[in-house]
């Protein structure tokens, strides 16, 4: 056997062994490969030999460097491997979400401080059995006024600056005007049902008015309905007491007086104790320690007998208030006209 060139081999192998112990990365890896395995390098070169060898040398030493050549070969392997993951783990340690960072903003969207009360306001009869209906924003004199008593020449007419529709031909000759307020949809609701009723109708309204800080050409209002027979004025009363104190505190006290609408009789205005100064009188309830909420009443008999029910059977009460002033009241906005401007700036805040 040629035995300088078995040791090369040896050599060659032993060599490669130990300087693969010390190697630390790919990189360092590949110098490995290309000085140990590669066609420069010294087990190669002895390999190449082998042609000078007699066959039965040949035989013996190819044996041996093949042996050799494996090692080296499944020593790269598992080292390749091993490499691999620790630069993988590595890259993915160094490269990881810090959850800590601040993220983007995302511009949320949100419900409109109007409709935000509208569902709070309706939420809370809802609690009490009445159901929520809506109506038609393009109304007739009919169902605006004479129905609810107010005929062409009432003086009461004035409490309602109306803006008329040029609508020609509704039944009767009957002028198209922007409800002016929710009641119309009192006499609506009767025309397709019969006592018990305990409705509740939310919705747009229009007056014909400059607008200031506290009036608007449109704003919503709430209109509440409730037939039955037996009805009296302690369960208006009742009602609108409990949803007084759900809304504004259940420490609010009530106060009723006396007011004038032509579809009630008895007509009153509600009012609650302030709550910024429990009553002790400040800028919001503007010294009177009382503010207004509503109009109410006991359905008048005549419009009673317009819904077709007879007033010696029937009775009922109704009540209707402006949605705007429940949030203008509770966050102190001093002007309507913010709630329709679309500044966001203003809509962002609820
Ligand atoms: N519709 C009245 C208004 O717009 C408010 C109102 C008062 C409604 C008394 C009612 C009521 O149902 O009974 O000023």
């Amino acid at each position: 056997m040629d035995k300088p060139m078995v040791d090369n081999i040896v050599e060659a192998g032993a060599r490669g062994e130990a300087e693969l112990t010390s190697v630390r990365s790919l990189k360092q890896l590949e110098a490995w490969r290309i000085a140990h395995l590669g066609k420069k390098s010294m087990l190669m070169e002895s390999l190449r030999g082998l042609a000078r060898l007699s066959l039965e040398e040949r035989k013996q030493v190819g044996a041996r460097a093949n042996e050799v050549k494996g090692l080296l070969e499944a020593g790269y392997k598992e080292k390749l491997d091993r490499l691999k993951e620790t630069e993988f783990a590595a890259a993915v340690a160094s490269q990881s979400l810090d959850v800590t960072l601040p993220g983007h903003p995302v511009a949320l969207g949100r419900l409109h401080p109007t409709t935000q009360a509208v569902n709070e306001v309706c939420q809370v009869f809802v609690t009490m059995g009445f159901e929520v209906i809506e109506g038609p924003e393009v109304e007739s004199e009919y169902y605006n006024f004479e129905a609810l008593n107010i005929p062409r020449d009432h003086p009461a007419r004035d409490m309602w600056a109306t803006l008329w529709v040029d609508q020609p031909g509704l039944e009767g000759g009957q002028r198209a005007l922007l409800r002016t307020h929710t009641s119309p949809m009192q006499i609506r609701t009767m025309e397709t049902r019969r006592p018990p009723v305990r409705v509740v109708v939310p919705g747009k309204v229009y007056r014909y008015e400059a607008t200031d800080a506290t009036h608007e050409w449109m704003f919503h209002q709430v209109e509440g309905l409730a037939i039955d027979t037996n009805i009296t004025f302690a369960d208006l009363k009742g009602t609108l007491y409990e949803f007084a104190r759900r809304l504004f505190g259940a420490d609010r006290k009530a106060r009723f007086r006396c007011d004038y609408f032509p579809f009630v009789e008895p007509g009153v205005e509600m009012a609650v104790d302030c709550f910024v100064c429990k009553g002790a009188g400040c800028r919001l309830c503007k010294d009177t320690g009382w503010i207004e909420i509503l109009g109410a009443g006991m359905v008048h008999p005549e419009v009673l007998r317009r819904m077709g029910c007879d007033p010696d059977v029937y009775s009922g009460f109704a009540f209707g208030m402006g949605v705007e002033r429940i949030p203008m009241l509770r966050y102190g906005i001093e002007d309507i006209r913010l709630f329709y401007g679309n500044d966001l700036r203003f809509l962002g805040r609820f």
